[in-house]
């Protein structure tokens, strides 16, 4: 078994971005040929099983193993991927225990993507409190960010390190070309030529995330 990297999105909070980044990141990933990556959808609503349809529909090649799968049933799944390097796991918008406890089973890091809004950091709360508990390993990944709201992120950020809560140090615009994989398969790195710095950022710290 390679030493691989278990990665779950996780947020209670519907509409926070987990399929979205979970399938941005899984497929920017893939684009390192140094890399061997899969991508599991656990969410009963299959985002990313549609995503992946829409893919192929388009004729757009995939360098991952894609699979859908129960929570419980995730264990037996990844003993087909003993030889990836990342397993990026997408979750339905719950902060169940199966969740939770999977999570701690598999050793994974837990990426929360939160919406800066009122209700959407209220509704993480507990999520991140019982990451916490669970001594699970995370980060809160700021997401749909107002182009000008630069200190709207150092006030979060700032209140989130008052409360030893890790954010990633990049943070995500909201930005139109977020919403392609659902209408068109394709992932930020596949659209332009100039990535989101954003996106290159965040992605160096989740490569680096050991
Ligand atoms: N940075 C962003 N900029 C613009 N749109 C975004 C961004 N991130 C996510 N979105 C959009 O927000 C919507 C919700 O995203 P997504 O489905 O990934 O959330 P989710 O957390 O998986 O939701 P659910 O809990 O229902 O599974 C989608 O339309 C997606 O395209
Ligand atoms: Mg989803």
């Amino acid at each position: 078994m390679t030493n691989r990297r278990i990665i779950f999105f996780v947020n209670q909070k519907g509409g926070s971005g987990k399929s979205t980044l979970a399938f941005n990141v899984a497929i920017a990933i893939s684009k390192n040929q140094n890399y061997k990556v899969a991508l599991i959808d656990t969410d009963p609503q299959c985002s990313l099983y549609s995503i992946m349809e829409k893919r192929e529909e388009n004729n757009i090649k995939s360098n991952l193993y894609f699979a859908t799968s129960f929570l419980n049933t995730l264990s037996a799944e990844l003993k087909k991927c003993n030889d990836m390097d990342y397993i990026i796991v997408d979750t339905q918008g719950s902060a169940s225990g199966d969740i939770i406890q999977t999570c701690k089973n598999l050793n994974a890091k837990v990426i929360v993507p939160m919406l800066p809004n009122f209700l959407d950091i209220e509704a993480t709360n507990p999520l991140l409190e019982i990451l916490i508990e669970n001594h699970i390993e995370f980060k809160v990944l700021l997401n749909g960010i107002h182009h000008s709201g630069t200190n709207q992120v150092k006030f979060l950020k700032e209140s989130l390190k008052e409360d030893n809560i890790n954010t990633f140090d990049n943070y995500l615009i909201f930005r139109s070309i977020y919403k392609k994989p659902f209408f068109e398969g394709l992932s930020v790195v596949e659209i332009e030529d100039n990535v989101p710095v954003e996106f290159n950022n965040f992605m160096t710290e989740t490569i680096n995330w050991k």
